[in-house]
Parts: structure tokens; sequence; C-alpha cells
């Protein structure tokens, strides 16, 4: 990418919703540069340039971003890890804006998630309140998309969950399983993004399909899609994240961390509202089961 043509900035275009954005810029002839933790999962053809990442250097990370039209964040951490937190994802993101908003960037498009708040007791959602603050502070043109579970393409959710359906004879849901789940395609998401970019306005937008299954129901069309034969059981919900958590440790992962759970029990994954993105999740299930779940995705091996 040569200073003089215009380029956009992704976060992570070699993961899961900074490549579907990358692959939807490309698309439209624009060029592209990623920041990644990761410049070594560029494919060997792949027209992206890949800059390091870096936090640590404030100039350098400025210096990243200068000439960038529009910044897709999508930056976060799944859950903490180490010195990885929340709260260091949090000022980290803080850190992107204000280099942003030094290097000249026209416009931000932010992933946040859906129902953040800054009182949440999740530190994920407190985290994505003060991330959102931060951006609103950073003075730089901006819109934020609030997703609440992404499938489609890699998402490892939706295929982990049919990986073990195929597989064992029970399939576990934690509680009562009435909260509901209120998924987003991951290519609509970059299209989301990308007509979100076009704007000038500051705006924040629930990124959702049209469908809201409870998680039994979301269960239940993967099983019928998959021909799984597992019998699904509840679990009560103050021993499901336990379950969850030796299951991740036997396949030395993280399944599901007892936040996640807890909170989308609390209905965060959920929001009411029209849908602003057209896939819907267990129409997809049905579309795609051939594929859902014959491997195993691996989050720990791809982030840590
Ligand atoms: N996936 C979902 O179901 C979901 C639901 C609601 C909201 N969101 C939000 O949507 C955004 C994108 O999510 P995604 O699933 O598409 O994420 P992702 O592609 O797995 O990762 C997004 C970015 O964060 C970086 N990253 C991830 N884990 C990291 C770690 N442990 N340490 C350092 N950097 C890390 C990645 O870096 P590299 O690519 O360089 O490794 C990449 O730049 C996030 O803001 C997330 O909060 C996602």
């Amino acid at each position: 990418v040569s200073a003089s043509e215009p380029f956009d900035v992704v976060t992570g275009a070699f993961s899961y919703s900074g490549s579907a954005i990358a692959r939807r810029l490309l698309a439209d002839g624009q060029r592209v540069r990623t920041l990644t933790n990761h410049p070594e999962r560029a494919p060997a053809d792949s027209p992206i340039e890949a800059v390091p990442l870096d936090f640590t250097d404030a100039d350098a990370l400025a210096r990243s971003l200068e000439g960038a039209s529009t910044l897709y964040n999508t930056y976060w951490i799944r859950f903490a890890r180490g010195a990885v937190t929340h709260e260091s994802a949090t000022s980290n993101s803080a850190q992107l804006f204000t280099a942003a908003a030094r290097a000249g960037v026209g416009r931000i498009v932010h992933l946040s998630i859906t129902n953040p708040s800054a009182a949440s007791p999740y530190a994920y959602y407190r985290g994505k309140a003060l991330a959102e603050e931060a951006l609103a502070n950073s003075g730089v043109s901006h819109a934020i998309l609030r997703p609440a579970i992404l499938f489609g393409g890699n998402g490892i959710l939706v295929n982990n969950i049919a990986y073990f359906m195929r597989r064992l004879p029970v399939m576990g849901y934690g509680g009562r399983g009435e909260y509901r789940v209120r998924g987003v395609h991951v290519d609509d998401l970059a299209e989301l993004c990308v007509a979100k970019a076009a704007e000038t306005d500051n705006t924040t937008t629930d990124a959702v399909g049209p469908e809201r299954p409870t998680f039994k129901e979301l269960l239940r069309a993967i099983k019928t899609s998959t021909g799984s034969r597992a019998v699904i059981v509840p679990v009560p919900a103050i021993a499901f994240p336990v379950l969850t958590g030796a299951i991740g440790a036997l396949m030395r992962d993280v399944l599901l961390t007892r936040e996640e759970f807890e909170a989308m029990a609390d209905g965060l994954a959920d929001v009411e509202g029209p849908a602003t993105a057209p896939i819907g999740l267990t129409s997809w299930v049905a579309d795609n089961a051939a594929q859902l779940g014959r491997e195993y995705l691996h989050e720990v091996r791809l982030h840590f």
C-alpha cells in the first residue's frame, strides 16, 4: 500500500470478522492494510499488507494508520488469559482510537456487542461500554455496530456445538435454555460495516439478523439439520460452566466461559428491535449443515 493511494485499515484481516470485512473491501477494489498479531497467517497470494498490531509503540501505531480512509476495528479478546484481560483490551482499544485521531483517519467503524454497560457485572460488557466511550471521546467520525453472536464462515460457537452434537450421545444446555441468541452472519456484518463507513454521522446500531431462537431451539435446529442423535438435556445453571470448562480442558481449549454463559442466560445475547441483516441463524444452520461441525475449531490456538 503506497501512502498516496486511498486504503482502509482492518484489524485482524486473517481472523474472523476482519477477514470478512477485508474480503468485502477487496471485492470492491479497495486497498487494504491489516493490523494483526499474525502477519504470518497471510495467504501466499494475499493482496493485504500486514503490519503488526503493536500497542507498546504509540508512534508506530499512529504511523500504521496514517493515510487510511477508514479504520475497521474488530480488535477485542473473548476471555482473559494471563496478562491479557478485558481491562487491557479496553485500554488498547482507547490507544488505537487515539492513534487513529493522531493519524487523521477519516472514519472508524467499530465492532462492539449488544447490551454493553459500564455497570455490567461482566468484564466483557463493561470493557465494551468503556471502549465505545473512548471512541466517542476520540473525536473521530465513527459508527458502532453491535452484534450479539456471529455465525458463518469460520465461526466457532455454532460450529463447535455441531461438532459435539455429531459425536456425543447427549448435549446439554444450562438452566432452562429459554434465553435467546440473536445471530448475525459474518458476511452480513461485513456488508453493514462497509455501508456504515460511507456515512458521516456518529451512529450506534445493533447488527442483528431476523431470528432470535432460544438456546434450546438453536440446539434442536442443529440436531435436526446435522442428523445428530444426541439427546438434548437440561443441566443446572450452576453446573453448566463447570461442564463446559471440563470439556474445554479435555480439548485444551476454552469452550464457553462462566461469564459468557451467565451473560447469555441473562439475555445479553439478544435484543428486540428490527433486523439490520438478512440471514437468519437457524435457516443458515439448515442450509449449511453438511459442513457444520465436521471439524473442531480451536479458539486458544487461534489467539494465544
Ligand atoms: N464472534 C462473535 O460471536 C462476536 C459476538 C459479539 C461481538 N463480537 C465482537 O466482534 C468483534 C470481532 O470478533 P471476532 O470474533 O471476529 O474476533 P477475531 O477475528 O477472533 O479477533 C478480532 C481481532 O482481535 C484480535 N484478538 C483476538 N483475540 C486476541 C487476543 N487474545 N489477544 C490479542 N488480540 C486478539 C485479533 O487479532 P489477530 O487476528 O491478529 O489474531 C483480531 O484483530 C470483536 O470486537 C467482538 O467483541 C463478536
